[in-house]
């Protein structure tokens, strides 16, 4: 039997490093001034929390989440029911390059720009102009899109790098992101990074799961150490490795 650990969405809100002060300045952002019966879509949106917490902000609209992961599909479509949004929420197992409305009055993107990655056998960068073109492309002019996805907030170190695509040029900095969106149909709004607090939150309730395992199981259950080290390997990414390189951008953008 495979090894399953339990899912992300038991110790983390958001599958980002992303605080609710974040998440409520980035929804009041995708919110404010949306028509009465706006759609609000989500490509890649995992279990959908900041799309729900867009639909919740404003009284009308309805919200579409496109994702390929049935596991964060079916979490999501439960918090939309505890939360009386079944009506107007809509989460579908599809591909987001070609699934739901091709475009919005608000677009939410967070940390799935590689749903836009032309297929590689070696780690490839960050697609930011790919993805950044499929979003304008799906937003009304005048629409707003949130954007996040991983940058280098300082120079990458070969300790950074190992644990990630073993590549220099994964990611770019921010400044080079918010010229990215902007060559690509945008106007900058936001222009954000995680903060540590963010991240540090973010890796332990990642980690979170494999505590819970342990906890869970006998000592010398035959995957226990399995599980250990891929903990021990996870903190030493981290730890030893890209804490404070890598960082996790938010952009605001409007489509002009
Ligand atoms: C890092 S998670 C981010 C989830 C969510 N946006 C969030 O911030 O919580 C990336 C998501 O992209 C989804 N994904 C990957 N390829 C996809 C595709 N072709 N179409 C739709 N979703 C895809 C994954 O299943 C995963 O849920």
């Amino acid at each position: 039997m495979p090894l399953t650990l339990p899912p992300a969405h038991e110790h983390l809100t958001f599958m980002s490093p992303m605080s609710q002060a974040r998440a409520d300045g980035l929804v009041d952002f995708l919110t404010r001034d949306l028509p009465h019966d706006a759609t609000v879509l989500d490509l890649g949106c995992g279990w959908a929390e900041l799309l729900l917490q867009a639909v919740a902000a404003h009284p009308s609209c309805r919200g579409i989440g496109v994702d390929t992961n049935e596991v964060s599909l079916a979490h999501g479509t439960d918090l939309a029911a505890a939360r009386g949004l079944t009506e107007r929420v809509e989460l579908l197992a599809a591909d987001a390059r070609t699934a739901g409305p091709p475009a919005a009055d608000a677009v939410i993107c967070v940390g799935a720009s590689h749903i836009w990655q032309v297929e590689s056998a070696e780690p490839q960068p960050i697609p930011y102009e790919a993805a950044l073109t499929a979003l304008r492309e799906r937003t009304v002019r005048g629409g707003r899109v949130v954007y996040g996805e991983g940058i280098w907030s300082r120079p990458p170190t070969p300790q950074a790098t190992a644990p990630l695509a073993g590549r220099l040029d994964e990611f770019g900095s921010l400044a080079e992101l918010a010229e990215i969106a902007t060559r690509s149909g945008f106007a900058p709004v936001i222009v954000s990074e995680a903060d540590q607090g963010e991240w540090d939150e973010f890796e332990s309730g990642y980690l979170a799961g494999h505590a819970r395992w342990l906890a869970e199981h006998p000592a010398d259950h035959p995957d226990a150490d399995e599980v250990r080290q891929r903990a021990a390997r996870q903190r030493a990414a981290y730890l030893g490795g890209y804490r404070g390189i890598l960082g996790l951008a938010y952009l605001g953008l409007v489509a002009v």
